[in-house]
């Protein structure tokens, strides 16, 4: 960890001047951070007499509105938990009674969609309703076994709705711990001790417990895309506002150590969550040095990358069963891709602070984590003057993660990778190959070479949000990628899997063999050849990056089993080749006299990359100068030179009621039933069907249900011609979640959620000016 490199600048918290911790010069100041959308009326509010004048014209115009959108006629009706039924329990709260037993009668939405005239076949998701179920809070939880989706249903199966539901006050969260039970006599026999890991130095602090529900709400809608179970991710309890970020901050105020958010939404209950840690301090927390800190306490337990040339053994443990022999674990690094110019706000405060605690401190520092901070000026002296790269750190990044930054830029990108890079097929951004548009791996690459103590490193960007704990996250989607065979994996991780469409995961290995015998293309299997392919060094030593067994034709199918991914994506792995997708032939230093190269891409660059994939990613810039666009170079490094590579099925949730047919025939419906080639749902002309998704980088859903979950009143995105972001009627918040006929709060299955642009409905204006 303290290895100091020779390209980048790292800011450790020992080489921080004190004087910047005694000055108060925290980058998100009290009270709560707001951002400004323009900084021309930044400057022309300055003055007072201006401002008010300014406020009070924007008053105007938004009450003007106001009264304007109530004088028209409905477009639609009332739709969530109409409550026909109900019997008040307001009254024996005031007399200071404890509810016993509400009954609440929860009917269907009763939206009939619009389809515009106008609307071509291309956009026939308008067709379908939204969805209501994922807005039921909390009073209507049921255990698993009860419960019944909104969506999707098979043909013939009723409807969960209406349904009566009877609570006794409020279920009460219980811990969630997705981490091995790293006590119990089974681990410590074959896995080193793990010592316990503090926020504070004193060893006084521990990082605490999200909580969870146990059940799932009642009518809430499955995910469509992707499964909890396959994955091996909880499907049955749910997680609210409060037990997935209280213990990090939200709902209490600065005075107490938190970040003053959530303190204004709907909170009933909410204290459980501090019952065992009380609320705690973050005011002079120092996450880098408390990750060095759990590390030297725990480095037994890891493959000492300095220590050895031997490939590290998988995970699992496919050991020399020697009695007392304990395994070591290969560490994985988390890279969260920031850049200078970002606002922080406290949301996203809270978010970083529960990764590093669930992913590097309860794992005892099997994670690390790290921000790549990207400094856009190119005129920063930021490997020769440790004074530069403290002040960017200041003006850039929240104290609290200083000791965590790695500085980087593009021209020393330009430095580490000289050279001409040859022409490439096309260049729609006409960006710069050094570029982090074009090449963001770039720097991920060369960190990756900066630090041997990593086997496997996730690339995370700062707008994306799990709705669940990290851990669980991050471990199920490596334990499932070493799990699966090597055998199809090119053909199936090309295609979304659709649970209640292609049935098991088996049915789903079927189907796709099925597809790719009828397509009479051959699978995929280890390295492609082309015209112009160049060898790595290490394959003209004669070296394969295919298991031996592998050789072995009894053994075929298990090809890859047990064998960690090189890559792991988030979004299907597409062949580029006629997909329609914008960057398809952005690719650079291969004869163009030749058809371009084979290639896959994946939407999106959160993955994760192995040491090896990214080293082959390094010789193939420094050694060939070979690049492509930034979503495609990593996957299709991994298909030249037979790497294991994989889409993780993680589950994703759709708004509208969509006929599975349909979200195939939109979703896969590219070559052969592929989300790649010709028809590919990555066609510039096709992605709109993704904008109802919980995870796409166009999505306007996911932000939409982030928010009302974070308890803060959204348009629900409604409307004639698909309505979406920002149209609609106004629903949720705290009103609503506290009246006394509503269910109360949110309470989701884990789900990753990407984009998400803002948070505080304060940050709006400026994310709708961009
Ligand atoms: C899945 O496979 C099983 C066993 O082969 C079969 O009975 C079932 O019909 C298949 N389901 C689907 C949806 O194809």
């Amino acid at each position: 960890m303290e290895r100091a490199s020779s390209f980048v600048v790292r800011i450790t918290s020992s080489s921080t001047s004190s004087l910047f911790f005694r000055e108060d010069r925290s980058l998100l100041p009290r009270p709560t951070h707001q951002r400004s959308a323009l900084r021309v009326r930044r400057a022309l509010l300055g003055n007072s007499l201006y401002r008010r004048l300014f406020f009070w014209a924007l008053a105007s115009i938004f009450l003007l509105g106001l009264a304007l959108r109530f004088t028209e006629p409905r477009l639609l009706r009332e739709r969530v938990h109409d409550l026909t039924e109900f019997h008040d329990n307001a009254k024996s709260r005031e007399d200071g009674e404890i509810p016993t037993k509400v009954v609440t009668v929860l009917t269907a939405g009763t939206e009939t969609p619009e389809v515009p005239a106008w609307s071509p076949d291309m956009l026939n998701w308008l067709q379908f309703r939204h969805l209501d179920g994922f807005f039921v809070g909390l009073k209507a939880l049921v255990p698993h076994s009860e419960y019944r989706p909104e969506h999707p249903r098979a043909a013939g199966e009723e409807s969960p709705y209406p349904f009566t539901i009877s609570y006794t006050g409020l279920p009460t969260p219980t811990p969630f711990v997705p981490q091995p039970d790293y006590a119990s006599a089974e681990y410590r026999s074959q896995y080193h001790e793990v010592k316990t890991c503090y926020l504070d130095k004193d060893r006084k602090t521990r990082v605490p417990d999200t909580y969870a529900y146990h059940g799932v709400v009642q009518g809430q809608s499955e995910p469509v895309i992707g499964s909890h179970s396959l994955l091996g991710l909880r499907d049955d309890v749910c997680f609210d506002r409060f037990g997935r970020y209280g213990p990090y901050g939200l709902g209490y105020s600065f005075d107490e150590g938190g970040v003053e958010v959530g303190i204004d939404t709907e909170k009933e209950g909410s204290e459980a969550v501090w019952s065992r840690t009380g609320k705690i301090n973050y005011e002079n927390m120092d996450w880098g040095d408390a990750q060095t800190r759990c590390f030297e306490s725990n480095k037994k337990r890891f493959v000492d990358a300095s220590a050895s040339n031997e490939p590290t053994p998988a995970k699992s443990g496919t050991s020399s069963g020697r009695p007392g022999h304990k395994h070591k674990i290969p560490r994985t690094a988390v890279v969260i891709r920031s850049y200078t110019g970002y606002r922080w706000t406290h949301h996203a405060l809270l978010n970083f602070r529960a990764l590093i605690s669930e992913l590097a401190l309860r794992s005892g520092a099997e994670y690390g984590v790290h921000f790549l901070l990207h400094v856009r000026d190119d005129n920063e002296a930021i490997w020769a003057d440790p004074a530069t790269g403290q002040r960017i750190l200041n003006e850039n990044m929240p104290r609290e993660f200083h000791s965590l930054c790695t500085l980087w830029s593009e021209d020393q990108m330009r430095l580490v990778y000289p050279g001409h890079f040859g022409s490439s097929f096309s260049n729609p951004s006409g960006a710069d190959i050094h570029g982090v548009y074009r090449s963001a791996h770039l720097p991920l690459q060369v960190f990756a070479m900066n630090h041997p103590e990593y086997e496997h490193f996730w690339n995370w960007e700062l707008d994306m949000r799990f709705l669940g704990n990290y851990y669980e996250l991050f471990d199920r989607l490596g334990a499932w990628g070493r799990q699966q065979s090597r055998v199809g994996a090119w053909e199936r991780s090309a295609k979304y899997y659709i649970p209640r469409y292609h049935g098991s995961w088996d049915n789903f290995t079927q189907v796709v063999h099925d597809e790719t015998v009828a397509s009479g293309r051959p699978a995929v299997f280890g390295p492609v050849t082309f015209p112009g392919r160049v060898p790595l060094r290490s394959e003209l030593g004669g070296q394969s990056f295919i298991p031996a067994s592998c050789a072995r034709r009894t053994e075929r199918a298990r090809c890859g089993v047990g064998e960690e991914a090189d890559l792991i994506t988030l979004n299907p792995l597409f062949d580029a080749e006629d997909s329609g997708w914008v960057f398809a032939s952005d690719v650079t230093g291969y004869p163009t006299d030749q058809p371009p190269p084979p290639r896959r891409s994946a939407i999106i660059t959160a993955s994760r990359l192995s040491r090896r994939l990214l080293a082959a990613m390094h010789e193939e810039t420094w050694r060939m100068h070979h690049a492509m666009f930034s979503e495609m170079f990593p996957a299709a490094v991994a298909l030249h030179h037979g790497l294991k590579a994989v889409y993780a099925p993680h589950p994703v949730s759709l708004d509208r009621e969509w006929d599975l047919h349909a979200v195939d025939a939109a979703f896969n419906g590219g070559r052969d039933g592929s989300a790649g080639g010709a028809g590919s749902p990555f066609d510039l002309r096709n992605e709109h069907n993704h904008k109802g998704t919980s995870w796409y980088y166009n999505s306007e859903f996911a932000g939409l249900l982030w928010r009302r979950w974070l308890g803060y009143a959204q348009y629900d995105g409604r409307g004639p011609g698909g309505g979406r972001d920002g149209a609609g009627t106004l629903r949720g918040g705290r009103e609503d979640e506290q009246r006394a006929d509503g269910t109360g709060r949110m309470c989701l299955r884990s789900m990753l959620v990407h984009p998400i642009k803002w948070e505080l409905p304060a940050e709006v204006e400026g994310y709708y000016k961009g």
